[in-house]
């Protein structure tokens, strides 16, 4: 197939995009005068000449390799969100508690964890929670309709995931949060992975999840910073100040909070 229809395509989406947003961009912005070098990463909204030869490192490239077998779509690139969740994970493997992930899908990003850290090895059990069905319309709010959350489009990836996670130490939860959360009988949590694309279960699941992390445990939260989710940014920022803690903002879109107490 020739690329020209793409390209035009392409081309049309960014000039809409450069006359809607002009006003905004500054002299020296990296839109006219990209990077400091060579771009070393271009996909996933970001682009840079940071360094990132982690993609390149062994012990990552299988964990990459076997998050995108899991094959959530096609031409699947989120090398540098997935380098995030395995640092995080690497990170807290050794303190007390388990592993949970609300918003599984194809569970790339849990499936590279077990690869990176070699998680049967730890004793610990790893919960995915889903509804393995897309979101549940009924908890999206009419602000999000309106912004056009319910484009997300899922399959039923529930026998996939069954299959992919039986060699593991994984409980998988299937059905809507916040109605699941009670059928995960975890004590501690090290590590929690919230992504569902929409707030009202992501908010249920942090207050459900928050007392059952360990101090040192942290929370990645993978939609954090994207303009279409800016209602689970301004959720999660009301809910963090609550507890007395501090979100960081991450270039990949994500948010990470360290439970320090
Ligand atoms: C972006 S995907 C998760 C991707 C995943 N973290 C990965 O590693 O690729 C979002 C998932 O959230 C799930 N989801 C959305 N709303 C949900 C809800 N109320 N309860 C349970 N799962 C939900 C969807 O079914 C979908 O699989």
């Amino acid at each position: 197939m020739s690329i020209f229809p793409l390209f035009i395509r392409r081309l049309y989406v960014r000039s809409k995009w450069f006359i809607k947003n002009y006003d905004k961009i500054e002299y020296n912005s990296t839109i006219f005068f990209p990077i400091f070098g060579p771009p070393t990463y271009n996909t996933d909204g970001l682009t840079t000449s940071t360094n990132c030869d982690f993609i390149k490192e062994k012990k990552f490239a299988a964990a990459y390799e076997a998050a995108r077998k899991t094959n959530p779509w096609p031409n699947f690139t989120l090398m540098w969100r997935i380098h995030v969740v395995c640092w995080v994970a690497e990170n807290i493997k050794n303190l007390e508690g388990d592993f949970v992930e609300c918003g599984v899908n194809t569970g790339a990003y849990a499936r590279a964890i077990i690869e990176y850290i070699n998680f049967n090895s730890l004793g610990k059990m790893f919960y995915l929670m889903d509804t393995f069905e897309g979101l549940d319309q009924k908890l999206v709010t009419e602000e999000e309709k309106k912004m056009g959350i319910l484009s997300y489009n899922y399959r039923n990836t529930y026998e996939e995931v069954k299959k992919t996670f039986a060699p593991f130490n994984t409980k998988i939860i299937k059905g809507s949060i916040p109605d699941t959360l009670p059928q995960c009988d975890v004590k501690k949590i090290c590590f929690l992975s919230i992504d569902m694309n929409n707030v009202v279960p992501e908010i249920a699941a942090m207050e459900y999840f928050w007392d059952k992390i360990v101090i040192n445990g942290m929370v990645i939260l993978d939609d954090y910073g994207f303009p279409l989710h800016i209602n689970q940014k301004i959720a999660f920022d009301k809910f963090a100040k609550s507890v007395g803690h501090e979100i960081l903002t991450l270039p990949t879109g994500q948010g990470l909070i360290l439970k320090t107490h």
